[in-house]
């Protein structure tokens, strides 16, 4: 079993992270730090999952930076995950921008932890010229895109069909390949 830090940015689907992502791992063993934005963070709270995901991961969900003179109150990851990830956070990633704690967190464990990065973008997202070249940026530093027609196609803004599910199975395929853990 694994640290299995999980990272939320302010995306649609946000409000499923708990149980697509964080439950299911939870129930197959693993320890599961949460760190979302500063913007994630305000949703979370706005929708009372802050409470609930604590509640099941027995860990603070962090999205401010500790004090110097204080301990992580999270373990140090085996495998991270950012799930869903915004457009902008996607592109801070790649620049190595680490203006807030879920970004510090995997810019420094980037190229030497398994990190799934699922960006939970759109059509316009996708046409922003700089796009293309962030995803080349973090896939050569060794990040684990769950990305491409395949998983997540790419729909105009508020074109997506509305019931639409993010791909957590897929997802948590791709950590318990890293975690040599078998996937349910
Ligand atoms: C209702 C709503 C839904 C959004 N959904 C997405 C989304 O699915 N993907 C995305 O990249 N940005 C989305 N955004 C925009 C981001 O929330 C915005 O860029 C924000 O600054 C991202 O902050 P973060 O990357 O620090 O979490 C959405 C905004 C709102 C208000």
């Amino acid at each position: 079993m694994a640290v299995v830090a999980v990272v939320g940015c302010a995306a649609g689907g946000l409000e499923e992270l708990l149980d697509g992502l964080i439950r299911p791992l939870v129930d197959h063993g693993h320890t599961v730090p949460v760190v979302v934005t500063p913007t994630a963070a305000s949703w979370l709270e706005d929708l009372g999952h802050d409470a609930a995901i604590e509640k099941v991961s027995g860990l603070p969900v962090r999205s401010a930076p500790r004090l110097p003179r204080e301990q992580s109150p999270h373990p140090p990851p085996d495998v991270l995950v950012a799930a869903p990830m915004t457009a902008n956070s996607t592109a801070k990633l790649a620049l190595g921008l680490a203006d807030n704690q879920a970004l510090t967190l995997l810019c420094e464990n980037l190229a030497v932890k398994p990190t799934i990065v699922f960006p939970r973008v759109n059509a316009a997202h996708a046409r922003q010229p700089a796009w293309n070249g962030h995803l080349d940026a973090l896939r050569s530093s060794g990040a684990d895109l769950v990305y491409g027609e395949d998983v997540w196609p790419l729909y105009e803004p508020r074109q997506a069909p509305p019931a639409r599910r993010l791909p957590w199975q897929q997802i948590i395929e791709r950590i318990e390949s890293n975690t040599g853990s078998a996937s349910s």
